[in-house]
């Protein structure tokens, strides 16, 4: 397995190297106050201090069908499975998928292909483009493959959204094909404009949707959960009891405390967006002064800004990046072209950015 290539980078930085490597949120928009208060709630009953359920706690399950119907979404508690981030959504369904072939976007979330390779699935790689992933091929693959793996909301690394027809398409081919969606969205709410609703609403009974508080609230409180059809969702609550018995009822807990007044999530969530909003313009504007040969087009949400510098090497360029104290992730490591480049730009601040760009001016200049 490749380990994660961002993770051995995180490991040689220190405390005065600017990371725009990292999917890490801005650090000054926890809300720590709130969380606080909620986890002094959560301290105060006995239950989190014992086993508990393996689907996860049942207000959290209310609350989080709840956010689907109220958006859309008609949800039920026990359609959904309370995991340890989407991370573990993922590893539990890859584990129950084990040995299957899988249609998966080029290039895509490396944290998703090392559990397939893991579970030994086999991924078929489909070109994806800014509105999407290239349809023809994916009517080809899902064919054969009957089970895709999709970001469709600011994709990481590449930060696509799928257009509406795009969606409408791929919900067909599913139903067309008997097939079965795995689509991951931690970053489908931090839109600047407005939402585009999931491909799951179309086809319920063929997808397994992926959330997470990772993105929108904190990634330590490791939050996530399974939106599925219960025909799909029972069998992975067997996975789940096996890999770690259940979600700790401490995090669950703090997070329900936190959630349960769900304007303050609202409101929390239209902070970000204005405050991520404000920092992928910077950061857009800055490359085009400082670096106008990186080709790449406007993110409309996310954490995430993806181009390419041509006929440049990016993993040569980050390691003239790493003495002068700048990182980003080159984009051969999720399966893009040598001279693609993927950018954090929520992390930063607004000064680290036009600084961490400057270096990277400077370290292409040094040639
Ligand atoms: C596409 C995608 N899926 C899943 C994850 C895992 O997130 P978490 O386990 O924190 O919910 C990430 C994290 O960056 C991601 O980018």
């Amino acid at each position: 397995m490749k380990r994660s290539f961002i993770r051995e980078i995180l490991e040689h930085t220190d405390s005065d190297t600017i990371s725009f490597a990292g999917g890490l949120p801005d650090p000054g928009l926890f809300p720590v106050e709130e969380l606080r208060r909620a986890g002094e709630r959560a301290l105060g009953e006995a239950g989190v201090y014992q086993y508990a359920t393996s689907s996860g706690l049942a207000p959290l399950r209310e609350w989080i069908a709840r956010w689907y119907s109220d958006g859309g979404f008609p949800t039920e508690a026990d359609e959904i499975l309370i995991t340890s981030g989407s991370q573990q959504a993922l590893d539990i369904i890859s584990r129950y998928h084990t040995g299957r072939a899988i249609t998966i976007e080029s290039p895509s979330y490396l944290g998703a292909q090392n559990l397939f390779d893991l579970n030994n699935i086999s991924t078929d790689p489909i070109p994806l483009h800014p509105e999407g992933i290239d349809l023809p091929g994916f009517a080809a693959s899902i064919r054969q493959t009957r089970l895709a793996y999709l970001i469709p909301d600011f994709q990481n690394p590449t930060g696509s959204r799928y257009r509406p027809e795009h969606r409408a398409a791929i919900a067909r081919d599913c139903e067309q094909h008997d097939a079965l969606l795995i689509e991951d969205a931690p970053y489908s709410e931090l839109y600047f404009d407005a939402p585009i609703p999931s491909i799951s609403r179309r086809v319920p009974t063929r997808s397994y949707r992926l959330g997470t508080l990772s993105k929108i609230l904190a990634p330590g409180l490791r939050i996530g959960w399974i939106r599925a059809d219960r025909t799909l969702l029972t069998p992975l609550i067997a996975y789940k009891e096996a890999t770690d018995l259940h979600t700790s009822p401490l995090t669950q807990s703090i997070a329900w405390h936190y959630l349960r007044d769900t304007d303050t999530l609202r409101q929390h969530i239209r902070q970000i967006r204005s405050r991520y909003h404000a920092k992928m313009t910077h950061f857009a504007d800055t490359l085009t002064r400082q670096l106008p040969a990186f080709d790449f087009t406007r993110p409309e949400g996310g954490m995430f800004l993806y181009g390419t510098l041509p006929d440049t090497d990016t993993r040569a360029l980050l390691r003239r990046c790493l003495p002068r104290g700048v990182v980003f992730v080159p984009g051969a490591e999720f399966g893009g072209s040598d001279d693609a480049i993927r950018f954090n730009y929520t992390h930063s601040s607004m000064t680290e950015i036009e600084e961490g760009i400057g270096r990277i001016r400077e370290a292409m200049e040094a040639v």
